[in-house]
């Protein structure tokens, strides 16, 4: 497992913690992608697993949206980032007949969310994105799926005030806030061998909040 991270500290701090090795990457650029790709190969091997996590928030109201810092900048990360890292990382994938592809979008992007435009744009992209290349890689043993998790607890959301967090966690039917492990199971499942007849589907995973048909 490599770790892929535009911030080189929190890349540091996680190997200490884990031993998981990291390399920096912004996500948004292209050339960056494909250098990145290129040093993991060198480092660590062919990618079997791809995961495309990195986002970022710039919340305002669409009428005061600044169009370059909030617009572009998070249609940048959450959605050309995506499409950027499965065009470097696919054609690896199809050549050898084998590869997972998991994006993480977002609950708000399949409802929408006051205040978030530009991010909800970008999720409900992300699973657009995933339909048609999970068509496209199906016969070359690529599955693409994608995960939206609810509310969970992660530096995204730890900096909310107490009385928001507590008012959000009230939504929840199962009565309490997700965490990264919820998310990372169900990852872990949608990149293993027994999920190989999963392909183009949209996991929510969000202890029920919102129930998509
Ligand atoms: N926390 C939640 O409640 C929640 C809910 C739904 C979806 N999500 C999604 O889950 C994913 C992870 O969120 P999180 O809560 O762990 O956020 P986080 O802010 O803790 O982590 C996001 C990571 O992305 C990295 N990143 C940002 N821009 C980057 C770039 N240009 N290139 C490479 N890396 C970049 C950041 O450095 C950070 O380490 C995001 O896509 C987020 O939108 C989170």
């Amino acid at each position: 497992m490599v770790v892929a991270d535009i911030n080189p500290e929190s890349l540091d701090r996680f190997e200490t913690e884990t031993g998981i090795p990291g390399v920096q990457v912004n996500v948004s650029d292209f050339n960056d992608v494909e250098r990145m790709r290129a040093e993991v190969e060198a480092r660590f091997g062919m990618a079997d697993v791809l995961v495309n996590n990195a986002g970022i928030t710039r919340d305002g109201f669409m009428h005061k949206m600044d169009p370059a810092s909030q617009w572009q900048a998070v249609i940048d990360v959450n959605l050309t980032g995506v499409f950027n890292m499965c065009r470097a990382f696919a054609p690896g994938m199809r050549e050898r007949g084998f590869g997972r592809i998991i994006n993480i979008s977002s609950m708000n992007g399949q409802r929408g969310q006051f205040g978030q435009a530009n991010y909800v744009a970008a999720k409900a992209g992300v699973l657009g994105f995933t339909r048609p290349i999970a068509q496209e890689l199906a016969g070359k043993g690529v599955t693409a799926n994608a995960v939206c998790p609810g509310f969970i607890l992660t530096e995204m959301t730890a900096s909310m005030s107490k009385e928001i967090l507590e008012s959000e966690v009230a939504k929840i039917p199962v009565g309490r806030i997700g965490s990264p492990d919820d998310i990372a199971n169900t990852v872990s499942f949608l990149a293993s061998e027994q999920a190989g007849f999963i392909t183009g589907a949209t996991l929510s995973v969000n202890g029920g909040q919102y129930m998509a048909a």
